[in-house]
């Protein structure tokens, strides 16, 4: 992995079962993979490729809502994966793609009790901005955090 690189590609329908194991890991017990399944050619939708073994380490899913506003829907880094900075490479690559655009600023939902997303986004300057009372589907609270580009 050390001396191998992370490609960013478009998704497409034969990378679903990796999806479908990161979801499960990622978010288990979440409709996570019946939505990212049901947004490929939907939205905005990229894999994170680890470049020898062409196995997927992440991948992320966003909308644009309103000409300035971008929504990332889902974000996820394999759990074999994690802490070795394939979140910051795809956040990178999203905010690149995001600020070829008229969007201005860029918000996400997040459990209030999933510290490391909170810690990650916290660190690349997303701020919470409220919090979602009930808002998820087993009637968790989430924080609407908010970037401005
Ligand atoms: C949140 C997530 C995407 C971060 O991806 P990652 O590849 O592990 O993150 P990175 O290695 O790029 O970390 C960058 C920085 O974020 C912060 N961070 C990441 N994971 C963290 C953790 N578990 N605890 C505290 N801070 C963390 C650190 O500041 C880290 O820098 P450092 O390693 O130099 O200290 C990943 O943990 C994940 O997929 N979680 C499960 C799915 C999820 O919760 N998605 C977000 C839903 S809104």
């Amino acid at each position: 992995m050390s001396s191998s690189t992370i490609e960013i590609r478009k998704v497409m329908k034969k990378d679903l079962k990796e999806i479908q194991f990161i979801c499960e890991k990622c978010f288990p017990g979440d409709d996570a993979f019946e939505l990212a399944e049901s947004l490929i050619g939907v939205e905005h939708y990229y894999v994170a490729v680890e470049s020898t073994s062409k196995l997927i380490v992440g991948f992320v899913i966003f909308g644009i809502y309103s000409i300035e506003t971008a929504h990332i829907m889902i974000f996820a880094v394999h759990p074999n994966h994690q802490r070795k900075g394939i979140g910051l490479i795809i956040l990178v690559f999203t905010l690149d793609v995001m600020r070829k655009s008229p969007i201005v600023r860029v918000r996400l939902e997040v459990k209030i009790d999933n510290v490391p997303a909170i810690q990650f986004y916290k660190k690349y300057d997303f701020k919470i901005k409220s919090k979602l009372k009930e808002y998820y589907d087993d009637l968790s609270d989430g924080y609407l955090m908010v970037k401005e580009l």
